[in-house]
């Protein structure tokens, strides 16, 4: 959550620079937006904030603003409102400290209190960032230089944090890591420090990472690393980075989120595209664990429950799914021998980290499936393997979660002993969404997402691996239309939830050509004898559906090439609502709050 930019160097135009970056930022929060910098010879450093999206701001207002070094937010609010004054920067009573931070603070109102204690109307805002530039104030007060007021602080605070610090006086921004990523991008006499790759891209391709415990002291011409616990140096390698802006920019399309579902012709691709070598060695792992755990949040959640199915069937092995931030309740089945199986786009969520934790403390192993590399998630695990889906703005995620179900089945398969005809049915499955990938796929299904558009509740059935797609589906079209949707096992409708359904109301049927087939028709019966119009989702059309969408027959890889139509219909549903599909409201890309 939140989005952070740093900028020191000799372009007197930080300012724009960080308005600049903090758009790229703005899909991990877009609430409210500010930027601080420091002019010379002022004695307090300039700020403009605001509420709403940082997108819609112009970085020519910023240019007759004079100052090479900035500092900007754009937020996901956590503690206090959406309001101007809990927009970040933050800063001391005399405006000569500012701070950016993402996370959240734990002891803030321990924290609050100790600050105010003799002093009335201290704090402006009701975040609980505030305390930071506070605490700095308060230690430099006590005749610590800026540094080690720095540090200081580092150690009175608890929770997780990411957050940068400027100072009218001193030449130089210091940011420190406990739990949100932070990534310094070195460029020629500048340097940049943002929450994620993108801000900085244009204008440097070689980074260093900021690591849990660890500062950086950032000055034009060097970078230098330090723990905040003991002080001492750190050593860090230069690392180029691969992707370029143009994949982590929208180019022609009106949204990511569509760029992405189309990009799933070539991430699918990638995602099983792994070293043969690699993944027999995570499937002797994963059969000589005594209990394997597949645990992720929200979508990357629902590919590891479909995953559990894939284990099941393909490779007839027990694993266990439980959603990251209910997994800590399951330690007590932990032991050195068990696996834990960590999935997560971002690498930076929260509950997924806390997962990871957990299972170390019982020094069980961890495998993480990540898209960012370097991020905490694959940095924290024993083994770690990227899906390669290429950089996913949008906060619905599309390309990520099919990148990760491919990679899923292409693991159960070698499991099984079976890489080669689990890769040889992937590559036919990317064979045959490349096909199905085309504008006519697409206006189709905007055709029946203008029926549907104006329904208050949509219903989503499923069974197998198909049952966490419905619960999948439903996610997808809950965060981006706003519509009531809600997935079921097919086979549990019966059992209470079809009392919801009434004449014409929208049921969308996730079919596969395999077992389940005959057991999933009925359940479509069962609904249309109840006057549900019915969407099925199928390599063959049926009498009952209302409407058919086409999926190729793809086996085992069924939910894939079912999750796909899912993520169109929830795209044009947000759209035809007048939604901003890729800014979906009270939500941010990466979560990285518990
Ligand atoms: C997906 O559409 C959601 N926005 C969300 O559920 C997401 O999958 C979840 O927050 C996990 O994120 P991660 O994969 O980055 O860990």
């Amino acid at each position: 959550m939140c989005g952070i930019f740093g900028y020191i160097g000799t372009d007197n135009h930080a300012a724009q620079k960080t308005v600049n970056g903090l758009k790229d930022l703005e899909y991990r929060g877009y609430d409210s937006w500010g930027i601080a910098v420091r002019s010379p010879r002022a004695q307090e450093l300039y700020s403009r904030k605001n509420v709403g999206k940082i997108s819609g701001v112009a970085e020519k207002d910023f240019a007759n603003i004079v100052g090479d070094m900035s500092i900007g937010h754009s937020r996901w609010a956590t503690h206090g409102g959406v309001t101007k004054k809990n927009a970040h920067p933050h800063f001391n009573h005399d405006k000569t400290i500012a701070v950016v931070h993402n996370g959240i603070i734990e002891n803030a109102d321990v924290l609050r209190r100790r600050l105010s204690e003799g002093k009335r109307n201290l704090f402006v805002s009701e975040t609980d960032t505030e305390v930071i530039p506070h605490l700095i104030d308060y230690h430099m007060k006590m005749g610590k230089s800026l540094e080690d007021a720095f540090v200081a602080t580092c150690g009175d605070l608890k929770g997780r944090f990411a957050f940068v610090v400027m100072h009218t006086e001193s030449d130089f921004l210091l940011a420190a890591r406990s739990g949100s990523p932070l990534i310094i991008g070195k460029g020629e006499g500048e340097y940049f420090i943002a929450s994620d790759i993108p801000a900085f891209l244009e204008y440097t391709q070689v980074v260093n990472y900021l690591d849990d415990g660890e500062y950086v002291k950032l000055n034009r011409t060097e970078a230098r690393f330090r723990s905040f616990h003991t002080q001492k140096k750190i050593q860090k390698k230069d690392i180029p980075i691969v992707f370029n802006k143009e994949a982590a920019s929208k180019g022609e399309w009106d949204h990511f989120m569509l760029k992405e579902i189309v990009e799933q012709k070539d991430s699918l691709a990638r995602a099983i595209n792994q070293d043969d070598k690699a993944i027999k060695k995570i499937a002797r792992e994963i059969q000589k664990a005594r209990g394997v755990f597949l645990s992720g949040c929200g979508t990357a959640g629902k590919v590891c429950m479909a995953a559990e199915y894939f284990f099941s069937v393909v490779a007839e092995r027990h694993t266990n799914f439980a959603p990251s931030s209910e997994f800590p309740i399951y330690h007590h089945f932990l032991r050195p021998e068990s696996l834990l199986v960590a999935v997560s786009q971002s690498g930076e969520t929260a509950d997924v980290l806390e997962a990871m934790k957990v299972a170390k403390r019982k020094k069980s192993k961890v495998l993480s499936l990540v898209n960012v590399s370097g991020s905490s998630v694959a940095r924290a695990s024993d083994y770690s393997l990227l899906i390669n889906a290429g950089p996913e703005k949008a906060v619905a995620s599309t390309k990520a979660a099919t990148s990760q179900l491919a990679l899923l089945l292409l693991i159960a398969y070698a499991t099984a002993g079976k890489l080669k005809e689990g890769k040889e049915l992937l590559i036919g499955l990317v064979g045959k969404i490349n096909d199905q990938l085309n504008p006519k796929y697409l206006e189709y299904i905007k055709k029946v997402a203008e029926i549907i558009f104006r329904e208050n509740d949509v219903y989503i059935i499923g069974k197998s691996a198909n049952y966490p797609m419905a619960l999948e589906a439903a996610i997808k079209i809950q965060e981006v239309s706003y519509i009531h949707a809600e997935g079921f096992a097919g086979g549990e409708l019966k059992h209470g939830p079809i009392a919801l359904v009434k004449k014409n109301t929208p049921c969308i049927a996730l079919l596969a050509n395999d077992e389940t087939k005959d057991d999933m028709l009925s359940n479509v019966a069962e609904l249309k004898a109840r006057g549900a119009y019915i969407i099925g989702i199928a390599p063959e059309d049926h009498a009952l559906f209302d409407k058919w969408i086409s999926v190729p027959d793809v086996g085992a890889a069924s939910p894939i090439a079912n999750l796909i139509p899912i993520q169109i219909l929830a795209y044009y549903l947000a759209v035809l609502r007048g939604n901003n599909p890729d800014m979906p409201r009270n939500l941010a890309k990466s979560v990285t709050v518990k």
